[in-house]
């Protein structure tokens, strides 16, 4: 009798991908019991959460802000629209994962400052920014936080400009009166199943935009 080769449905990675992917979960879990609030979750966004978190980004428009960066999945994301590296700056505040942002995307401008004052570091000037992609975890900071980190990303934006965030909430992360202070819109811009813990996308824009 002849033996059929198993057919097997599993995709293996290439060796360098595979040890690039497990070293990024031991640094983000390494970060997290060193930081567990600055960290907020366990593992790195996915992919497609990632996907979502660009989708309104022109490489032929303005300059982009990452606000706390990572491990870089946002950062791959957004280099993969087609938008030039020195039109992005990410913010990060734990060294280490500003070291390895460095490494990783050596054109690109890592800024090891609070995103509560990231205007003070930003090279672009206010007013050009088409979009702030936000991986902050906002659930844990209180809503003066939240109130410094929107009104410095909207500084850096041009008008039109949106604050994309996500969450592990259906709800925006950010109380109302917040977003009234600030004169802000804010709607759902989408969601996936495909993130650990699944995922919800804000876009916050002016109202007056
Ligand atoms: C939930 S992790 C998201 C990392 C990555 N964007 C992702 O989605 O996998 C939050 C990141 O924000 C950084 N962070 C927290 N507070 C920050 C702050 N005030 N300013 C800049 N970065 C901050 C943390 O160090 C961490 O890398």
């Amino acid at each position: 009798m002849q033996h059929k080769p198993k057919r097997s449905r599993a995709i293996a990675l290439p060796r360098a991908e595979f040890r690039a992917r497990a070293t990024e979960y031991l640094d983000f879990l390494a970060a997290w019991v060193q930081k567990p609030r600055q960290t907020a979750s366990v593992v790195p966004s996915s992919r497609y959460l990632a996907r979502l978190m660009v989708a309104q980004i022109d490489p032929t428009d303005g300059r982009v802000l990452e606000l706390g960066g990572g491990t870089g999945v946002f950062t791959r994301a957004i280099l993969g629209t087609g938008l030039p590296p020195e039109k992005l700056e990410v913010v990060e505040i734990n060294p280490a994962f500003a070291r390895g942002l460095r490494r990783h995307f050596p054109n690109v401008s890592v800024l090891e400052t609070p995103a509560q004052i990231v205007s003070t570091a930003a090279a672009g000037e206010p007013g050009t920014y088409q979009t702030v992609v936000s991986g902050l975890p906002l659930l844990a900071m209180d809503r003066h936080v939240h109130y410094d980190i929107l009104s410095e990303s909207f500084r850096m934006l041009q008008p039109g400009g949106s604050f994309v965030q996500f969450t592990y909430s259906m709800r925006p992360p950010v109380s109302r009166d917040v977003i009234d202070a600030l004169d802000l819109n804010v709607e759902r811009a989408g969601q996936t199943v495909r993130n650990f813990p699944p995922a919800t996308v804000f876009r916050f824009t002016r109202r007056d935009a």
